[in-house]
């Protein structure tokens, strides 16, 4: 049976989202059917298709009661909207039908588990929170809640655990047929932590293990985690709240982490061996990863971030981006990531300059422009033995309006900056990473599309997204250095 809430959900959006005209959305990044999205939830491949569902509330750009959107696509670049899949309309997550994942059972159902709010509000009482985990079954289009909701409660929790914040599962089935889920937690000192629950059947539930603790590491609660084997080793994903800085690899406020290890199925153990950020731009959280048909780990992460929502213009008609999907790998020990292949297929009118001399005047090199570009850099400095002091490529360019890559070798720092892009919000503008032994050489791919881009450093040793709403005929590109630089450039436009 199809709610009421979910029914008024699904006619608001086909009629909102038709009246998004499609130079008003990106070119070829997943946008909300209508109103605001967030975490990409529910990732998975079934049938030949791949879902994207995804935080949602269809009828304004901001974010509020929480439902589940729904897209799928066969390449991970072209998508089809699917009627939106859940609406908070039970007692146990009618403040928000949170974010969560989807597997496919035995039976050909497709099984959505997700996290189910609920705030009882009595009279003279602070509010009390709970969180807890429910499923819905159905034919990858409509969806059953399911009768013996919620399935993962308080009464699972073991004591140290927060029954506020527990959320966001993410479900596995093992090769004997059972099942996992990990969730995000916080300790009751507010740490967070990842715990690891089992089942028979995917309806009974029981706690087993902490698989990894904070240790007042990364920020506190950790939101939204993931985790798959790659490359003979195992990658935690997390998304940690409230993190301090530490030097250029975290930044304060909402993070991404990925913890890098070995684990031992049979006794659940996980140790991690290294960290890292997932992304060192400005909007990038909570992604999600999928394995391809032909095994791929490919993740897509929510292109925004909780610190810098307020880059969206309140009356817009839409908010909210997922990235690229890319494609994992651990290349040295490190998470490297690159646009999933398929891409390529979208790049038309290739144009190409080699051995381009760069200096203190800016340059505009014919064919260098547009908003949906994928373009690849070369930069190293004219005499091998003479290092510069700073290039830059200013994108979205139109007089004063432009975003901004900047790289200073002597730091090995690349900066990126919106902070001409046209944005009328104190938000955070500009972040750096590192960029270790760049000095020789240093290989930029840039992929934009009409608000956004996505720079895949030296391989994609690292990556920076970054969102901006800059008006559309803001489309130079131009080059710059302090010092002398000889750039290799390949551009092209993406046609999707
Ligand atoms: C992460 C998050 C999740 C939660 C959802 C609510 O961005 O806070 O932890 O399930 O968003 O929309």
């Amino acid at each position: 049976m199809i709610s009421r809430m979910l029914m008024d959900a699904r006619v608001h959006e086909a009629d909102a989202g038709d009246r998004i005209t499609g130079i008003d959305r990106p070119g070829f990044h997943l946008t909300p059917r209508s109103g605001w999205m967030n975490d990409p939830n529910g990732f998975c491949f079934a049938g030949g298709k791949y879902h994207m569902f995804y935080q949602y509330y269809p009828y304004a750009s901001h974010w509020d009661s929480m439902h589940w959107g729904h897209a799928v696509s066969e390449d991970l670049l072209h998508w089809e909207y699917l009627p939106c899949a859940l609406a908070p309309d039970r007692y146990y997550d009618q403040d928000g039908v949170y974010s969560g994942s989807a597997i496919m059972m035995p039976d050909s159902r497709m099984m959505l588990i997700y996290t189910g709010r609920r705030i009882d509000r009595e009279r003279g009482r602070a509010p009390k929170e709970r969180q807890v985990q429910c499923l819905a079954f159905g034919d990858g289009v409509d969806f059953e809640k399911y009768e013996g909701n919620p399935v993962i409660t308080a009464n699972h929790l073991p004591a140290f655990a927060s029954p506020q914040d527990f959320r966001d599962p993410k479900i596995f089935r093992l090769a004997d047929g059972t099942y996992s889920c990990i969730t995000g937690s916080k300790t009751e000192e507010g740490d967070g932590q990842v715990l690891y629950f089992s089942s028979p059947d995917a309806l009974h539930w029981k706690f087993e293990k902490i698989l990894v603790e904070n240790k007042g590491r990364f920020g506190r609660m950790w939101e939204c985690p993931d985790f798959f084997p790659l490359d003979g080793k195992w990658v935690l994903l997390t998304s940690p709240q409230d993190m301090l800085p530490q030097g250029l690899e975290y930044h304060s406020g909402n993070g991404t982490l990925a913890l890098i290890g070995d684990y031992d199925e049979q006794k659940i153990d996980f140790r991690d061996e290294f960290n890292q950020s997932v992304d060192y731009g400005m909007d990038f959280y909570a992604p999600q990863t999928v394995l391809t048909g032909d095994g791929r780990r490919v993740m897509i992460g929510w292109m925004q971030n909780w610190d810098a929502v307020a880059i969206r213009e309140p009356e817009a008609p839409w908010a909210g981006q997922m990235s690229l999907p890319r494609e994992l790998h651990i290349v040295n020990g490190r998470l490297n990531q690159w646009p999933i292949r398929e891409f390529d297929e979208l790049r038309k009118n290739r144009v190409e300059y080699k051995n381009v001399p760069v200096g203190k005047d800016k340059l505009y090199l014919d064919g260098m422009s547009g908003r949906m570009v994928d373009m690849e850099l070369v930069i190293r400095p004219k005499d091998p033995e003479k290092s510069y002091s700073k290039f830059v490529i200013r994108f979205a360019e139109d007089g004063e309006t432009y975003t901004s890559i900047r790289f200073r070798p002597h730091e090995s720092t690349l900066k990126i900056d919106r902070k001409f892009s046209g944005s009328r919000r104190a938000i955070v503008h500009q972040r750096r990473c590192l960029v270790e032994s760049a000095e020789d050489e240093l290989r930029l791919r840039i992929i934009l599309d009409r608000f956004s881009c996505e720079v895949f450093i030296n391989g994609g040793e690292k990556v920076m997204t970054a969102t901006f709403f800059t008006d559309m005929y803001a489309d130079k590109i131009s080059f710059r250095a302090d010092g002398d630089v000889v750039i290799d450039v390949v551009k092209y436009d993406i046609v999707p």
